[in-house]
């Protein structure tokens, strides 16, 4: 193990061979090519709950769009929202917004260089606090990741379910003992691309893995089985129907401002049942009487049909086009009128809305 010899102290043997494997074989990705803290923070918030080849096109847009922390700052929460539309977890865009005003106001514009600064900010949480603070300034701090969970518990075969305190306290104490002082951050990223192209969920390739003299699951045999979970998480359903409406070359669009899901975003007016539901039986609601008071002999099929998945939902999804009459007076409760061919695409809309928009 040369590098144990040329750098002398204390590097675990894993890590040392995460790293070279590391040198060799680390994705090339564009927040790799330089060490703006600003830039490596967007990078780790875009990637929770993304996949890199997703994340790419999304990560240049906004770095083009807002450069640094202060052009991030100065612009309003729609500019943001319509930059990371279709990305899911809208939270994450209006989080980055507040943070980058709290940059502003309470740190000289300046992202803060500790971990501690750093989770201080809204929307940073351990992942990213640690994330941003090794990568950016070379601090000690491990992440925990999905990756680094089943990593971590196949090589030592932890049988400890991952969603219990114990359990994570017992991987974060691990995942600290391997963090080497020298390059944190070149570590984490490490054992993070490992994760993803190595020892990835349904089919790791141990054959080609460096760390499989040292994998206690491996020699097991029961590499799959890991990382145990408690519980599963419950998926609830749920069912939108959406009604495109056309009346001449307008459409109506709602802004979304209930919490939950696609906060402040637009989507076309709609109703949600509680089970599934046809159109004769939606005819049927007082959802539907409100929304169309006059219009009672409509019967159609849905134009389309969608089911989209969000973490701990599933969403089932029928959209009916309607046409009506221009000269007929039609004022849906809190809708917004907008020419379908020019403005529609100026507002923000989630991932459900941006694939319906683009089939038809
Ligand atoms: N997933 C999230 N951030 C990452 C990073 N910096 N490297 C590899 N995988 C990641
Ligand atoms: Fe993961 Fe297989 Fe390598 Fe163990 S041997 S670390 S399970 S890829």
């Amino acid at each position: 193990m040369e590098k144990e010899d040329i750098s002398g102290v204390n590097i675990h043997p894993i890590a040392i061979r995460l790293l070279s494997w590391y040198s060799e074989y680390k994705r090339d990705l564009p927040w790799r090519n330089n060490n703006d803290s600003y830039q490596i923070w967007i990078s780790e918030v875009i990637l929770q709950q993304t996949r890199i080849d997703q994340g790419i096109g999304y990560y240049l847009r906004f770095l083009e769009r807002f450069p640094n922390v202060a052009s991030l700052a100065s612009a309003s929460e729609e500019e943001v929202l319509k930059v990371w539309q279709g990305l899911g977890y809208y939270s994450r865009a209006r989080n980055l917004h507040q943070a980058a005003r709290q940059i502003i106001t309470h740190h000289n514009g300046i992202l803060p260089s500790s971990y501690h600064g750093l989770i201080s900010l809204k929307g940073v949480g351990a992942y990213t606090a640690a994330a941003v603070a090794s990568i950016a300034f070379g601090l000690p701090h491990a992440v925990l990741d999905g990756n680094v969970f089943r990593v971590l518990t196949r090589l030592f075969a932890i049988e400890t379910a991952i969603d219990s305190p114990i359990g994570r306290k017992m991987i974060s104490e691990i995942a600290q003992s391997l963090l080497p002082e020298e390059d944190p951050g070149s570590y984490n990223q490490a054992i993070m691309d490992f994760g993803a192209l190595i020892c990835t969920p349904l089919q790791p390739r141990c054959n080609a893995c460096v760390l499989q003299e040292s994998c206690m699951a491996y020699a097991k045999g029961d590499v799959t089985i890991y990382p145990i979970k408690e519980r599963k998480t419950k998926i609830s359903n749920r069912y939108f129907h959406y009604f495109h409406i056309l009346q001449g070359n307008r459409t109506y669009l709602q802004k979304r401002n209930q919490p939950g899901i696609w906060r402040n975003l637009y989507e076309f007016p709609m109703i949600e049942t509680m089970q599934p539901a046809d159109f004769m039986q939606l005819k049927q609601t007082d959802a539907f009487k409100e929304l169309f008071p006059e219009v009672t002999t409509l019967s159609f099929e849905p134009k389309l049909v969608l089911r989209h998945q969000l973490t701990h939902q599933h969403i089932h999804t029928r959209f009916y086009q309607v046409e009506i009459p221009e000269r007929v007076t039609f004022t849906p409760p809190s809708a917004l009128f907008v020419t379908q061919s020019e403005e529609l695409h100026n507002y923000p809309v989630s991932r459900l809305m941006h694939k319906y928009l683009e089939t038809i």
